[in-house]
């Protein structure tokens, strides 16, 4: 039977809304038992909860679909053809941790692969960004992204970019991110240009809302995963913006990939992300 994206997309926010609450509640201490891979990939107790209270409710309403969650992902599970709602109950679960409230349910829908719906909600700010895949990006479903009308994308110097340095902070993955942050931050010797700034505020589906709504102009991280990306890739997309897979020359980045670059919706995207393609080009080897 044909789904019903807009009564699946009002579901879905009332279940970030829900999460939220329990979110804004909760005391955030991190269980000695629950760090995963090393000291800086925290999970909390509230992590795993609202994620039951997510899954159950979505596995209660549509029993057909699929469910991924960061929280009981197991390595090798894969994201099949079939409707797959994809979540990440904090997405950044390390500001949740420290207080800082730059926090969202991150809550998406993918159909053959392809994120369908998106639910992005800081329930701190009670901002809740959503998209249905051809029906346009919204900021508290009323006012439409991105927040104005895009100015043409010049050149990189004159952009404002988020990066992560996320959990993996060793070997090739640190150098990867730290060698193609220092090309983005350093002022250039041809050209005498850098960016206007870079940021990194802890949450990739808060990240790609923001290039969504045209405030920041491209965000770049290496180390992400489904449900991180999910949710904000339709939003993005939506609001005109574009997601590519940030190895040089591969435009088709998938939703089970790892590493993602946003640019905003205006002119001159592609140029754009062929310049910053030059800059990092050489960082990945
Ligand atoms: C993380 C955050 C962080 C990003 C990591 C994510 P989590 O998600 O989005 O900003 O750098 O790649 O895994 O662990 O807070 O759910």
């Amino acid at each position: 039977a044909e789904i019903n994206l807009q009564e699946v997309h009002d579901f879905m926010i009332s279940i970030a809304k829900q999460a939220g609450k329990r979110i804004v509640s909760a005391k955030p201490t991190t269980q000695a038992s629950g760090s995963k891979k090393n000291s800086v990939d925290l999970v909390t107790e509230t992590d795993r909860a609202v994620e039951t209270l997510i899954s159950t409710s979505l596995r209660d309403k549509y029993p057909t679909f699929s469910f991924m969650g960061e929280e009981t992902y197991q390595p090798g599970d894969k994201i099949s053809a079939a409707p797959t709602f994809i979540c990440d109950p904090i997405d950044g679960t390390t500001n949740f941790v420290h207080r800082y409230p730059y926090v969202c349910i991150s809550l998406g829908l993918a159909i053959n692969l392809e994120p369908t719906v998106g639910i992005v909600y800081n329930p701190f700010t009670q901002t809740l960004y959503s998209a249905i895949k051809g029906q346009g990006a919204y900021l508290n479903q009323t006012t439409k992204l991105p927040l104005s009308p895009p100015t043409p994308l010049e050149t990189l110097n004159s952009c404002l970019v988020a990066v992560e340095w996320g959990s993996d902070r060793s070997g090739n993955d640190f150098r990867v991110k730290s060698e193609t942050f220092k090309r983005l931050a350093a002022t250039r010797e041809e050209g005498g240009g850098m960016v206007h700034g870079l940021r990194s505020f802890g949450s990739a589906a808060l990240n790609l809302c923001g290039v969504a709504s045209g405030g920041l102009d491209i965000y770049w991280e290496a180390g992400c995963w489904a449900w991180d990306v999910c949710a904000g890739w339709v939003i993005l997309k939506e609001a005109g913006g574009v997601m590519v897979d940030a190895n040089p020359g591969n435009w088709e980045p998938r939703v089970d990939e790892r590493r993602y670059m946003a640019v905003r919706g205006g002119e001159g995207q592609k140029d754009i992300i062929e310049e910053f393609w030059g800059l990092v080009d050489g960082a990945f080897e």
